[in-house]
Order: structure tokens, then sequence, then C-alpha cells
């Protein structure tokens, strides 16, 4: 008999405020470590986005100075965009080999992200879905925001059971990622992502968001309805979701006193304090 308390008795989505930018990401990259730690043959899900850089920095930290051992980790990101080869410099692959699994002794075989170069592209996400549930399903996903609201490249109207699929991609997004291509109309129009159902099956959630940019959204996603057209909503029916952010990305919350209470109290965060 586990010893677990029943998920009714704890089913919750937390938010956590952190000063600034860099204790939100150490934040983040100190749940990682601990849940590897705890399980060194976890599966993670991993994210993409400027936002992600910082966890990745504190992880290959942790790797270096406190051998943090990721040989047995095997992970899946979110999404990856559609034409991409992965030695392209903008596929999220390369994104993922340059930030994290080149930096650490993750081995390559064990990271997975969906192939937007696929020929038959439906049978390239049935195929990630399939990976995904013969690893056993994910332990912990890790998650951004996009300025649409979209978790992964969920974009709005994404069906919040919804599976890994290709996707459009909206023009708010587009805007939001044309930077790192050098201009609209050099970034691509889709993507594969996993489906905000895909998401909600991990065994924990963890999003980030940091900077002003993205204090709207949070609002929306963490204290307005569960939508589909803002499907970071959705983490709200997720039996362990936690979003963490800085005071910037917290600024239009309602609740912000007591979100501070809970980290200021609370045993589980004790050890983070
Ligand atoms: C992309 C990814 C999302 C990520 C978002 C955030 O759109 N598909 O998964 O959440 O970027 O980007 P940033 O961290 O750069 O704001």
């Amino acid at each position: 008999m586990s010893n677990r308390p029943p998920v009714c008795l704890t089913h919750r989505m937390e938010l956590i405020i952190r000063p600034d930018q860099e204790a939100a990401a150490s934040l983040v990259a100190r749940i990682v470590a601990s849940e590897v730690r705890a399980n060194p043959r976890a599966v993670l899900g991993l994210a993409t986005g400027s936002t992600m850089e910082a966890v990745y920095r504190h992880l290959v930290q942790m790797h270096k100075g406190s051998n943090l051992d990721f040989s047995g980790v095997r992970t899946f990101n979110l999404d990856e965009y559609v034409g991409l080869d992965a030695n392209d410099p903008h596929s999220y692959r390369h994104f993922m080999n340059e930030h994290l699994f080149r930096q650490v002794n993750l081995d390559l075989h064990n990271t997975h992200l969906p192939n937007g170069r696929a020929s038959d592209l439906g049978a390239e996400c049935r195929h990630y879905e399939k990976l995904i549930g013969d690893a056993g399903g994910i332990d912990l996903q890790l998650l951004g925001i996009g300025k649409s609201g979209h978790i992964g490249f969920n974009e709005p109207l994404s069906a919040l059971k919804s599976r890994t699929r290709e996707k459009a991609l909206t023009p708010t997004t587009i805007k939001q990622n044309a930077p790192f291509f050098g201009g609209e109309d050099r970034m691509p129009r889709r993507a594969i992502t996993m489906g905000v159902g895909t998401i909600l099956d991990a065994r924990r959630c963890i999003l980030l968001a940091t900077g002003e940019a993205k204090a709207d959204i949070i609002a929306q996603a963490v204290e307005g309805p569960i939508t589909s057209m803002v499907t970071a909503s959705a983490l709200q029916l997720h039996p362990k979701a936690t979003v963490i952010v800085d005071e910037a990305a917290a600024a239009k919350l309602k609740e912000k006193e007591y979100y501070r209470w809970i980290f200021a109290n609370e045993p589980e965060w004790q050890e983070y304090r």
C-alpha cells in the first residue's frame, strides 16, 4: 500500500512568486534536480523558449558542480517546428542540444523531440505518443507560456483533450518568435506539439513565466476561467500543477498575498525557502 495521500486530498494548482527571474529559474531547476536525485530514471518533459535558458544553465551548473547525474534520465520535448532539420540552428532540437543535452551526461538516444521533417507527420505524432507511453509516461513536465496563452504550441481553441498533432501557429506566436528567425517571413507557420491532454497526463507540471510581458496572460491562465482560448488555463484541471513566476509576471494577480503565504508556510516548500 502506498502511504501517499489520495489524489483527491492533494489535488491543486499552486502559484509561487519569487523576487526575480534568476530566483524563479533557480527554484525550477532545484525541483527538477530533486526529481532526478529521487528517481535517476526519471522521464522529464522539457520546454524551449528564452525563459527556459536560465533553468538549463542552473541544471548544467548542478551537473558540473554537484554531480547531478542525468545518465539514466529520459526526456521528451513539447514541440518542434515543421520543416526544420535537427541541425537547423532554429530547430528546438538544436536549442536543446546546445542549452542542455550536450552540456550534461544525458545519453542523446534518451532524448526525444518530434521530427518536424517526417514525411508522414500524422504517423510521427502517433509514434511520439507511443514513445511517451512506452517510457511509462512523463514524471515532470516543464512548461513556458506564450503570449497567446499556449503551452507547447497549443494555440487558442486547441481541444483540452488534444494529443500530439500538427498545429498552425497564430499571428501572436509568429510575432513573438520571429526575432529568433530574423523576421516573420523566415519563420515556419506550423509545428508538431504535444496536445493539452498529453501534457495533462504528466504526473507533475511546472510552468515558469518571468517578466512583465507575461503578467496579463498569467493572470488569465491562473485566475481566469478554464478555456481552450488560453490553453495554459487547463493546468487548473491537473492534480499537481505548480506555476512559478517572478514579481514582474505576478503583477496582475489578485491573490498575491495568499500565494506568498503558501511559499512561506507550507511544509512542502520548506527545503526551497
Ligand atoms: C515557444 C514554445 C513554448 C514556450 C514559448 C515561450 O512558443 N513553443 O512552449 O512556452 O515559446 O517562449 P519565451 O520563453 O521565449 O517567452
